[in-house]
């Protein structure tokens, strides 16, 4: 939401929703997509969108949230990993950034070297040039992963 408010200050009601509730399925132990299920990355991220996506329209139609917001909020949410249009954009750059800011450092404990590495040229390189300037330039507590992370960016 902070990231989303950031690059589109006149968001609408749709695109805040899907803000707040894009990885919602990660909530929801029992329903959420595994990792090992998948063997391409992005068939795991594409499955993890679709359900988070549909779990989120659940708990709308289940508020009495009219029709056409609830579909607007799952396709944003469905196309949350990848973009597509030009909304769908905004939300998928949130997130990829917000994901520099907030959850790298937490990431890199739970996952290592390379799986870090990897996790982030992914999504560096989803990033058009200009938010690219912006993650590059974040520091973190941690020193040495700032470090590494400025390096595979430079590398990658
Ligand atoms: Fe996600």
């Amino acid at each position: 939401m902070e990231w989303l408010l950031k690059l589109k200050p006149d968001a609408d009601d749709a695109l805040k929703i899907a803000a707040l509730g894009h990885d919602i399925e990660r909530a929801v132990e029992e329903r959420k997509v595994k990792r090992k299920d998948y063997r391409a990355y992005d068939e795991f991220k594409k499955a993890h969108a679709l359900n988070s996506a549909k779990i989120l329209k659940e708990i709308m139609k289940g508020c009495n949230v009219r029709k056409e917001l609830v579909e607007d909020v799952f396709f944003l949410v469905r196309h949350h990993e990848t973009g597509g249009d030009r909304r769908v954009d905004v939300i998928r750059d949130a997130d990829s950034i917000s994901f520099f800011h907030v959850n790298l450092p937490y990431y890199f404990v739970r996952n290592g070297v390379e799986e870090t590495k990897k996790r982030c040229l992914w999504g560096y390189k989803k990033l058009a040039k200009n938010l690219q300037e912006v993650v590059v330039n974040f520091n973190y507590k941690d020193k040495e992963l700032e470090s590494l992370v400025r390096t595979w960016i430079a590398c990658g």
